[in-house]
Parts: C-alpha cells; structure tokens; sequence
C-alpha cells in the first residue's frame, strides 16, 4: 500500500458544492490582495473542471460585488497554432467563462499566443515566464487534470524543472477536445503551455477535479510517488498544495476528508 499523500485532500457531495468551495478560496486571495493594495495574481486553468468555478465567481461579483479591480490572470496553457479569437481556443474560453463575468480589465487577462509564428516561440515562451514574474508571481494556481495525469499541457514523461514551452499533445488529450473542434482531424497536435517547474513556483496550488473519469489520475497523483509517469504528482512537492474533489473524483482514494 503506497503512503497516503501529505496534499490536504477535500471531498464534496457534488461538483457544484466543490466549485463553490474553490470559488471562496480564490475570492478569499482576491480580497486579501485588494486588502494589502497588491491585487492578486491568478493562474487560471481552462476546460470543463473550473466553469463551475468561473459562474460562481461571477455571481460573487455581480450579487456580492467581489472587485476584481487590479486583478492579473494568467492561463496555463493554449492550443499552437490557433487563432487567439478562435471558440475552441484557451484565450476565448478564458475571456468568455471568466474574464467578462468578473469585470476584469482586458488587459488584466494573459495566455501563451496562440499565433505566434514557429521562429518566434522560444521568445514568447520567455515572454510569458517574464510576464508572470514582473506581476509578482502567482498567488493562487488553480489545475485541472488530465485523465492521463497531465497538468496544463504537461504530458506524462514532463519533468519537474519543465517550464513554458511548445509541446506535443497525447492523443488521449486530442481525443478529450476533440467534441470542441468538431472531429480529431482539427484538434491542434502541438500547445504552449507553463512547464511543471513554472506552475510549482506559485505560491498556492488548489487542483480540482471532477467526475469518475479523473479517479485514476487522481490516486495515482495522491499515492503514488511524484514521478513524470503522473506530472500532477509533482504538486505532492509543493509546500501550499490542496487537491478538492468530488465524490465521484475521490473514488480511488483510501482516505479524504469529507465536507
Ligand atoms: C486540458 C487542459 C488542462 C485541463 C485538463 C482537463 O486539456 N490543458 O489545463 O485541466 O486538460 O480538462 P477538463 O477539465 O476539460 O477535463
């Protein structure tokens, strides 16, 4: 039996009630950066896990009046080549579930460019890690996951110092998006996205995920050794990790903490 994870571990009844306990905790880091007059940095991630997540903060924002004045978003990862306009593509997506319902500053949003022509990527790579530092870093990263273990667009095999860069995407990932792209054949075979070693430099990691298809990739991020065989088992080194599931996420689990 592999030794249980030292990650704090939460467990929901629903995935609406875990979104809404995710969604606190992100408000929560935006009001203590507006407390302390240095507006949060938020690392965002994309796909089906976070919209919960993202309709609950713009409800806290429209009903509560969360103020996300000042607030900087950065996204994990985007599809290469795409158009950053483009419906399937990370950037809309982002602006679309949460940039728009909580009134950030569309400047306030950034992601990899998903346009940036193949002699320049090594650039725009260097550009985005300067980007993230020069806003002070991220305060609150939070991750989905990939039902192969992937973070971001960190495929099995990624190490952990990995940071910004082109890379290839597993068919599984390409088979998950292909619904968005209308069929495999258009679903981008290639991604920018914040290495493993980027995205452990932010100062809270919450990782959510959903669903009996994540429960695989969950234990074996939880219980099996970090390892780039699960990239998100590299979040076990991070000293401010949390992982909140629901029940169906947290069905391979030996222990979690009920909510
Ligand atoms: C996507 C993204 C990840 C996301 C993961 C799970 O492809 N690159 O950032 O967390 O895979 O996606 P979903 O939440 O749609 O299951």
């Amino acid at each position: 039996m592999p030794p249980p994870s030292t990650i704090p571990v939460t467990v929901h009844a629903t995935p609406a009630a875990a979104a809404r306990a995710v969604a606190a905790g992100i408000a929560d880091c935006v009001r203590a950066g507006a407390a302390a007059g240095r507006p949060a940095v938020l690392g965002l991630a994309a796909g089906s896990t976070p919209e919960g997540v993202y309709r609950e903060l713009g409800r806290l924002h429209a009903e509560e009046g969360l103020d996300f004045t000042g607030v900087r978003a950065f996204g994990l990862d985007e599809y290469w080549p795409i158009d950053p306009a483009a419906p399937q593509g990370f950037r809309a997506f982002l602006e679309h579930a949460f940039a728009r319902p909580v009134g950030l500053d569309p400047d306030g949003l950034a992601l990899p460019n998903g346009r940036t022509p193949p002699e320049r990527l090594a650039d725009e790579c260097h550009r985005y890690e300067r980007a993230i530092r020069e806003a002070g870093g991220i305060d609150l990263q939070l991750l989905g996951i990939g039902a192969n273990g992937h973070i971001a667009f960190n495929e099995p095999g990624s190490l952990p110092g990995s940071r910004t860069r082109l890379v290839e995407l597993d068919e599984d990932t390409r088979r998950a998006a292909a619904g968005a792209f209308g069929g495999l054949r258009d679903v981008p075979r290639r991604a920018l996205t914040m290495g493993v070693g980027s995205i452990l430099e932010a100062r809270r990691l919450v990782l959510l995920a959903l669903g009996p298809a994540k429960a695989e990739a969950v234990r074996r991020a939880l219980q099996e050794p970090p390892s780039p065989a699960v990239p998100a088992s590299f979040l076990q080194e991070h000293p401010s990790a949390e992982v909140v599931l629901d029940r169906a996420a947290a069905a391979g689990l030996a222990c979690g903490r009920p909510e």
